[in-house]
């Protein structure tokens, strides 16, 4: 033990997970915690569920699995509740959703059919694309946040739940750059809730009303949630871990494993182009510009601060980057996504890649809402309030304290989220130096 070990509070009794949006990704993350608890499938992509850690010495072969390393909440304790602007039952929502082959969903039918979304906070304005009829009504923003604690308390009661964790499964909504004052700090939030401010998006109310009542908060989404100066006063002030945003899946995923690569071995990339087609709810949703301007935003910083062009001016400092998204109905939630990357060599010499990923969007993203499950109550039980970037592995975009860029580099991502659970459990952190072994 290299350092004193951080009391975590045991994960007894039964974990709520709340999702804004039981769509695609949230109906294929409940049937397939179902269907493994059921031993019908297997966690794959899940770092909880078949993550291991090394401790110590390489000689001291000890690596155990995660889960049993540091005191998580079990799958058998997870009890799953949400909201969507559509009546069906999340067995429907998944038959909608398509990912999911009928033989499995109907081997989990019984449980998906118990859940039925609460009517959502919606505002078509910021999601213009949809319409539904499951939608709470009220005088102001502050009612509604009202109306979500009120859902939060039942689901809390009714389940006899120990802790809860939310999770924004919602559609993307439009892009907002958080620089009015009423992000600033808490009071002016709080204000702009009871007045009614045309700036708070449906988003804001779920993660208001979470911080409120003490619950973990992560963004899946790219849009402006939580992440501006207000809601992190808030997170703090009521000791609640938040993250965000935008699950990392797909074609940045991509992104985030090659261009370490190229960056570690000094390749210089002349231009990256990324499109793709989809033609899930999702990509209907990104099919509106102001909507796909949030995914945009996103999806582009990753390469920047990978590979620190004004740091490595002669490898990246010329380099064009284009990201599209094309709705495309054919192809349902089975996503292609094409990759260009003309990179260059040693006398600048050229080459090209060209990647062609036949993906499944809510295959990859399923496992980790999981894990966010499962380690943000954990951030919670250590005692970790406000940002907690040793998440960031699992976000397009993650959430960083101000005046540091983010970490993109998917290896140092993972580096750091290890090292946190080390630290947590007292253990020593691994610097990979190993000198030692040559002394
Ligand atoms: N699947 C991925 O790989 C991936 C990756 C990164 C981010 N995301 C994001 O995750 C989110 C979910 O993706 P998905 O594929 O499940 O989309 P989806 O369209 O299948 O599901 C979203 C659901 O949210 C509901 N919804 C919209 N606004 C709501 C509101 N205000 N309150 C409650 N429900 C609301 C919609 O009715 C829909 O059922 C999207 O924002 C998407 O951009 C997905």
């Amino acid at each position: 033990m290299s350092q004193k070990e951080i009391k975590i509070a045991d994960p007894k009794g039964k974990l709520g997970v709340l999702l804004p949006g039981l769509g695609a990704v949230a109906t294929t993350l409940i049937a397939g915690v179902e269907a493994i608890k059921k031993g019908i499938a297997q966690p794959v992509g899940s770092v909880t569920q078949m993550g291991t850690i090394r401790l110590g010495k390489r000689t001291e072969n000890r690596v155990p699995k995660i889960k049993d390393f540091i005191p998580l909440a079990g799958l058998e304790d997870l009890v799953f509740g949400g909201w969507d602007i559509f009546e069906d039952n999340c067995f429907e929502a998944a038959m909608n959703a398509g990912v999911l082959e009928e033989k499995l969903l109907n081997s989990v039918k019984a449980e998906l059919s118990e859940i039925k979304p609460w009517p959502a906070v919606f505002e078509k304005k910021y999601v213009k694309k949809l319409d539904g009829t499951n939608v709470k009504k009220a005088a102001t923003k502050m009612e509604l946040v009202e109306k979500v604690r009120e859902d939060i308390q039942n689901f809390k009661r009714e389940n006899n739940l120990e802790r809860m964790v939310m999770v924004w499964c919602g559609s993307t909504e439009v892009y907002i750059a958080p620089e009015d004052d009423i992000y600033k700090d808490l009071a002016s939030f709080e204000k702009a809730l009871v007045d009614n401010h045309a700036g708070i998006a449906p988003s804001m109310i779920y993660a208001y009303a979470a911080i409120a009542e003490g619950v973990p908060y992560a963004n899946g989404a790219p849009n402006t949630s939580a992440d501006f100066p207000a809601m992190m006063e808030f997170a703090r002030q009521k000791g609640v871990p938040v993250i965000g945003k935008d699950f990392k899946t797909g074609q940045t995923l991509m992104k985030t494993i090659l261009a370490p690569g190229f960056k570690a071995r000094h390749l210089g990339i002349k231009g990256w182009f990324s499109t793709n087609i989809l033609g899930n709810r999702d990509g209907e949703v990104l099919d509106d510009p102001d909507s796909f301007k949030a995914k945009e935003v996103s999806k582009l910083g990753v390469l920047d601060y990978i590979l620190q062009p004004e740091v490595y001016p002669d490898l990246y400092g010329d380099m064009y980057h284009k990201v599209r998204i094309n709705y495309y109905p054919p192809r349902g939630d089975n996503k292609e996504g094409w990759d260009n990357i003309d990179i260059f060599g040693w006398l600048g010499y050229d080459m090209q890649i060209k990647i062609d990923f036949l993906c499944r969007d809510s295959i990859l993203a399923a496992p980790i809402v999981l894990d966010l499950v499962l380690f943000m109550d954990l951030a919670a039980r250590a005692g970790m309030n406000g940002i907690q970037e040793w998440l960031s592995f699992y976000f397009k975009s993650p959430m960083v304290a101000e005046g540091l860029y983010p970490e993109h580099d998917i290896f140092i991502q993972l580096m750091k989220l290890k090292n946190t659970l080390r630290h947590l459990k007292g253990e020593e952190l691994i610097t990979h130096l190993g000198l030692e072994y040559y002394d």
